[in-house]
């Protein structure tokens, strides 16, 4: 059986309806409601988990494979091998704030953002040294309330973004969703898991 870590969300989903597009039943995984762990016959078992979560189950070996965002695996320490692009969740990491943000007002510029190693990357390519703090959600209320000068977070619709009247002042990395594997069950494993990886590669265009 293999155990599959799945993100909670907006990742949940768009994979549920791919896997339906495989042929396998997912009545079990629609219905869940508040359970955690769902068996799909014998031969899958998913766990579901937050993003970050997704790595410290595939580092500590207790899951086989993810099914995580490309965001959560630039963040965080992961050791894990990436198998697919699922190309679902599509979105884009942006530099966001109000309209009259400067970019190159040379002050150290304070950052509010979810992922504080991707912003630090960003931003120690450009040279630039700047205070980073760390919010755990609704990002976009940072600038608008004064906690920093603008935000490094992801944007899908870029509805939270127009309603809360912020505007992008650059593009950083595409984000979509990816199917990783743990090292070691990718070689205890092997076969199910490429079986596994083949059939969702049938279904992806
Ligand atoms: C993400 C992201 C933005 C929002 C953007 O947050 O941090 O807030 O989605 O999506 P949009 O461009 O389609 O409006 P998410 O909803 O995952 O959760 P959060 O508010 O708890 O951070």
């Amino acid at each position: 059986m293999l155990k599959i870590a799945l993100t909670k969300g907006r990742v949940e989903q768009k994979f549920i309806p791919l896997l339906e597009k495989c042929g396998i039943d997912c009545t079990p995984l629609i219905n869940k409601k508040r359970k955690l762990i769902i068996n799909l016959g014998d031969k899958y078992q998913f766990i579901f988990i937050k993003g970050p979560d997704a790595i410290t189950y595939l580092n500590n070996g207790v899951v086989d494979l993810g099914i995580v965002g490309s965001d959560i695996l630039m963040e965080e320490d992961s050791e894990a091998n990436e198998l697919l692009d699922l190309k679902t969740g599509q979105c884009q990491f942006i530099l966001a704030s109000t309209a009259n943000y400067d970019l190159n007002n040379p002050k150290r510029k304070v950052i509010g953002t979810k992922y504080p190693r991707v912003a630090r990357r960003y931003f120690s390519k450009k040279g630039e040294d700047v205070e980073i703090i760390k919010i755990q959600g609704s990002v976009e209320l940072a600038p608008l309330i004064g906690l920093a000068d603008a935000i490094v977070d992801i944007t899908e619709t870029g509805t939270t973004l127009r309603e809360n009247h912020l505007v992008i002042h650059d593009y950083l990395d595409r984000v979509s969703t990816r199917l990783v594997a743990n090292p070691v069950s990718l070689k205890q494993k092997k076969n199910e898991i490429f079986n596994f990886t083949d059939m969702l590669a049938q279904q992806i265009n």
